[in-house]
């Protein structure tokens, strides 16, 4: 999609759709755009509102053919809301509902046929870049679609481009360039996780993750590396090694990092861990079919992991950041870890398996324990469908975050904040512990029903050390089951974002001059 920023005149603008925010108060009152618009439609507009109930709620959206009183063939309000309200929202929610109203239009432009959209910025004072960047993600996001599959011949066309119309003379200012050029970014990087998530599992194997993450690097200009079995087994990542032991797929250990020129390139890094289990049959605790379907998404979070490492290319910050993912499927074949089996940890702790379905903070907790070793991060973070508790506690939209009290947990949930996604912070509660108490080992791999994503953070704590760590569970928002805004169904690419706002959270920070 091509992506152009304007101060040209809304009403005079060329689109096949011409999208604005429409604000509750204004279409009540007949003032602002609304007014304009409707004068220029010849009174059109405010009768077609009236008949159809449009009122400019957040969940309504009209579409009305121009007839050629305007340059554009059509015009699409998105109900935003009064105006004040989302005046006052916009900011501390990262723009979400900015973001949510320019995916609606792209889809509904996507559905009309229309080639060419355009999108009105609300025009909060001072808050042009903001708005710009969120109408820019917003429908390259909205635009996206999983269709490579569909013989279809009616498939959608693509949207050919996108006109962000911002007030005049603000089109050449170098912070909306920015911000355009960063939701370009941005854009790509989470189609690129969506991608990955909704490849079936035939297709996403853990080679092929491996290799899809090596293309991404190469292009970016980042460091790839990647492991096989044998590796794997020289590092003594054992948990790993029992979790991959029943399928026919190999396991691999990917790494993807980025490195600043000259000293900074010794900073402490920021470290992404992502889980990579590229279908998750639960082993020989085997999943009932209908919990089995969507767990080729099962790898979202190493797919977030990675996707953001393509947008950190872009940023440059002066400070090393890597993704490590350990990828393998989790299956029930002849030489399947079982339950009662006794695992070895890379970093010694021995682990019961009670359930072979509680794979993933087995991978994990190797990954951790490896990258806490060999990088020394500042700030380690892993993103990880862990949990199907967690859907229970947060639903299908909030992702949990774990971690102790301190700077790293904060920033995480800021940069969730500033990033549009929902997170919400939850408690590594001691007495849960309890939970993963074995006779025979130091560890159990799984404990009672009660405070399952709890205990599944506390397991991977044992593996951290000291080292600043926040756990994301995205097991809900990370595959979305109905269109929502700018989400499709299928894979979301919850999470890039966040890393995204992490990184350049510390990058502003580093890039202040120390004062004394
Ligand atoms: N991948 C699942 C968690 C999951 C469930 C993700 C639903 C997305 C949607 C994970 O490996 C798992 O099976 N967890 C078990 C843990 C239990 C065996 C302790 C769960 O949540 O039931
Ligand atoms: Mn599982
Ligand atoms: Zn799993």
């Amino acid at each position: 999609m091509k992506v152009e920023v304007t101060g040209a005149a809304p009403l005079e603008a060329e689109a096949s759709v011409l999208a604005f925010p429409a604000f509750e108060d204004e279409i009540a009152g007949n003032k602002g755009w609304f007014a304009d618009l409707d004068r220029r439609l010849s009174g059109h507009l405010s009768v077609a509102a009236k008949e159809e109930d449009f009122e400019g709620k957040p969940d309504q959206s009209l579409m009305l053919r121009t007839l050629g009183k305007i340059r554009a063939e059509r015009v699409l309000l998105i109900g935003m809301g009064p105006r004040e309200a989302a005046q006052g929202a916009l900011p501390r929610t990262g723009f979400e509902a900015l973001r949510m109203a320019a995916g609606k239009a792209a889809r509904a432009a996507q559905k009309a046929g229309a080639s060419r959209l355009a999108f009105v910025a609300p025009r909060f004072p001072g808050q042009t870049a903001h708005e710009a960047r969120a109408i820019v993600e917003g429908a390259l996001l909205g635009a996206y679609r999983f269709d490579r599959y569909k013989s279809d011949k009616k498939k959608p066309k693509d949207i050919e481009s996108l006109t962000v119309l911002v007030p005049q003379g603000l089109e050449r200012s170098k912070e909306v360039k920015e911000s355009v050029a960063l939701a370009r970014s941005i854009g790509s990087a989470v189609a690129w996780a969506r991608d990955q998530v909704n490849a079936p599992p035939l297709e996403c194997t853990p080679t092929r993750l491996a290799h899809a993450a090596r293309e991404l690097a190469k292009q970016a200009g980042l460091h790839a590396e990647v492991l096989g079995p044998q590796e794997i087994a020289g590092l003594r990542m054992g948990l790993f090694l029992g979790v991959t032991r029943g399928s026919a797929e190999e396991p691999r250990l990917i790494k993807i990092s980025y490195l600043p020129k000259g000293s900074a390139a010794r900073k402490a890094p920021t470290v992404f861990v992502g889980k990579a289990i590229t279908f998750d049959s639960g082993g020989l605790s085997l999943k009932p079919t209908e919990s089995m379907v969507d767990m080729k998404t099962d790898m979202a979070g190493a797919a977030a992991a990675i996707a953001a490492m393509k947008v950190v290319a872009d940023l440059k910050p002066p400070f090393p950041v890597h993704a490590l993912v350990g990828a393998c499927e989790n299956m029930p074949g002849g030489r399947a870890y079982k339950p009662s089996d006794i695992l070895i940890a890379r970093n010694g702790k021995t682990v019961e398996i009670t359930n072979t379905d509680a794979e993933g903070r087995l991978v994990l907790g190797d990954v951790l324990a490896w990258g806490v070793e060999t990088l020394k991060p500042g700030l380690m973070v892993d993103l990880a469908t862990l949990t199907g508790a967690c859907i229970v506690a947060l639903g299908m939209t909030t992702f949990g975050a774990f971690g102790p009290d301190g700077a790293a947990i904060d920033a995480v949930l800021a940069a969730a904040r500033s990033a549009g996604e929902d997170a919400w912070r939850l408690p590594l509660v001691e007495t849960v512990k309890e939970e993963l108490k074995s006779d025979v080992a130091d560890l159990k791999n799984s404990g009672a029903r009660w405070g399952g994503s709890i205990s599944a953070a506390l397991f991977l704590k044992e593996f951290v050390g000291d080292t600043p760590w926040v756990h994301l569970d995205i097991a809900g928002p990370s595959n979305a089951s109905k269109e929502r805004g700018y989400v499709a169904k299928g894979g979301t690419g919850v999470g890039v974002r966040t890393l995204i706002e992490l990184v350049r959270a510390r990058q502003a920070d580093e890039s202040v001059p120390p004062r004394h």
